[in-house]
């Protein structure tokens, strides 16, 4: 069995732990299969563009991908392909697919990428199978995405540096943390980091209100205020809100800080190299029990198969818990 990999869209920590482990589980499996690394995602696929494997083939054995637990970004590297959203790119991807071969493909990525894999798995014969890899964690099929925890945990370490000079300063920041339409690391981050609010797109607060909570919080003597802006909130990201909120009376004097890609940066975490590696031996053996057009991902600490078409169209809703939970500590 042939197997090609690709990661696309925005890259995430611990796509690489999640490579080695594709790797490794179909170098051990005693059906013979070899795995191809397509580069630059559904656009390599185009140009027909492989990760050098072993003996100057592009089959990728078991030192291939020796260290890669620790490794940020995507040695694969990644894209957002243009011309593989047309229907003729894809007409194109599928011609390779024959041409190279492949019986399967593995597709590591958010929710553009799955849209695409949906789009493969219709057009090809061949079995695609797509791993969730992104720091949004916005894909429905898996409770956390490949990323999400290391993104958090930068942020946290940014944030938390923030408190100190909001301390020395008696300031309010305004954090704008990536997303896109999905709250789930601004809200983490928040309740991880002690900020006093969230803005994110699942939940909505009025200006008026939180200015009202921050004239409380002033008068019960606080002097730094962090506020968590998810890029995909109504207000329109940290420094829309910043404005907003010095029109509505906020009494703090205020910054706004934009995180943006450096959250996609940087050593994986241990959940994300864990899930990562979990994801990518299940991807593989999923592919052996002929399942296709399907995303893996973990619920409840189970591993589970869920049709692609239901990952991209359902939504995943934020954990009310979560939301609750903040409005606690933050008080
Ligand atoms: O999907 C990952 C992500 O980092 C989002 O959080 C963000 O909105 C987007 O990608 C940024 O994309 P780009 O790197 O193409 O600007």
């Amino acid at each position: 069995m042939r197997i090609g990999v690709l990661c696309s869209g925005g890259d995430a920590p611990g796509m690489n732990p999640c490579l080695r482990s594709i790797v490794r589980t179909a170098c051990i499996s005693d059906i013979g299969m070899e795995v191809y690394g397509i580069r630059h995602g559904y656009e390599g696929l185009l140009t027909e563009e492989f990760y050098p494997g072993e003996n100057g083939t592009p089959i990728m054995g078991i030192r291939s991908v020796s260290g890669l637990s620790k490794v940020g970004g995507t040695i694969l590297k990644s894209s957002r392909s243009k011309r593989f959203q047309d229907p003729s790119g894809v007409k194109q991807a599928v011609k390779v697919l024959q041409k190279y071969g492949f019986d399967a493909l593995i597709t590591i990525g958010g929710n553009g990428t799955q849209k695409g894999a949906i789009d493969l798995n219709a057009a090809w014969d061949g079995q695609v199978i797509g791993i969730p890899g992104t720091i949004d964690n916005d894909l429905y099929g898996s409770d956390f995405t490949i990323g999400f925890a290391t993104a958090v945990h930068t942020a946290v370490e940014a944030v938390d540096k923030l408190r100190d000079t909001a301390g020395s300063h008696e300031l309010m920041f305004f954090v704008e943390v990536m997303g896109r339409h999905c709250g789930d690391i601004a809200l983490s981050t928040a309740i991880a980091s002690g900020a006093e609010i969230a803005c994110i797109p699942e939940a909505e607060e009025s200006p008026e209100r939180i200015v009202a909570k921050l004239k409380k919080i002033k008068d019960d003597g606080k002097v730094s205020v962090l506020a968590i802006v998810a890029e995909g909130d109504e207000s329109g990201g940290a420094y829309a809100m910043q404005k907003t909120l010095q029109e509505a009376g906020n009494p703090f004097e205020s910054r706004a800080v934009v995180l943006g890609h450096v959250l996609r940066g940087g050593s994986p975490v241990a959940a994300d190299r864990i899930l990562a590696s979990e994801l990518g031996n299940y991807a593989v053996s999923a592919l052996l029990q002929g399942e296709t057009g399907k995303m893996v991902g973990k619920i409840k600490n189970e591993l589970v198969l869920t049709p692609l078409e239901e990952c991209v169209h359902k939504h995943r809703t934020v954990d009310a818990d979560q939301l609750r939970l903040l409005q606690i500590v933050a008080s």
